[in-house]
């Protein structure tokens, strides 16, 4: 199994293979996670995402990460919260699993992941945290899982249900 890593802060920050990013099917940019991504990697990153012509909800894409430390950005798509009946949780299970894919793929050891949806796609956070946690203990590689958690009580979260669950 893959050694999973919570950490608290700024995604954009870590020095990993690649890191995550929430995005919305233009794959053109937004605000939170998104916003903080672009502005640290550099218009280098928007040109680049710009030829690759969008993403599904559910699905992720690779770039490079330009002037961030980490050496890519996976690009996914989390679902909108619609109450659970749009089949959120198979579509945010598929952005772990899918951007996973891409790392093993790619050859990469280490990624951290934001909490997906979380945010302005207001999934809520303990049953998003719960699928987080169970596909990233469904893969043997990439070697490093890490849970970008922006503040302390996400953190919190995430420890109690990896304990919870273990
Ligand atoms: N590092 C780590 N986590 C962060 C950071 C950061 N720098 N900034 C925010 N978070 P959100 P979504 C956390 O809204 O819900 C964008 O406009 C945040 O606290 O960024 O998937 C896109 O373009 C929350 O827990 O993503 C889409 O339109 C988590 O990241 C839309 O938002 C996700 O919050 C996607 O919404």
């Amino acid at each position: 199994m893959a050694a999973i890593e919570i950490v608290e802060g700024d995604i954009t920050q870590l020095d990993v293979d690649a890191i995550v990013n929430a995005a919305n099917e233009s794959l053109l940019g937004g605000g939170g996670v998104d916003g903080a991504i672009h502005r640290a990697a550099g218009p280098d990153l928007l040109a680049e995402c710009r030829s690759l012509g969008g993403c599904p909800t559910g699905e992720a894409r690779i770039t490079k990460g330009y002037r961030l430390m980490a050496r890519h950005v996976i690009h996914t798509v989390g679902p909108v919260w619609r109450g659970g009946v749009a089949n959120e949780p198979e579509l945010l299970a598929k952005c772990y699993t899918n951007s996973l894919a891409l790392a093993v793929v790619h050859g990469l050891n280490s990624i951290a992941f934001p909490a997906i949806s979380t945010g302005v796609y207001g999934y809520p956070k303990e049953p998003a945290t719960n699928i987080a946690v169970r596909q990233a203990r469904m893969i043997r590689m990439p070697e490093r899982i890490i849970f970008c958690c922006f503040d302390a009580t996400t953190a919190e979260l995430y420890r109690e249900i990896i304990a919870r669950t273990a």
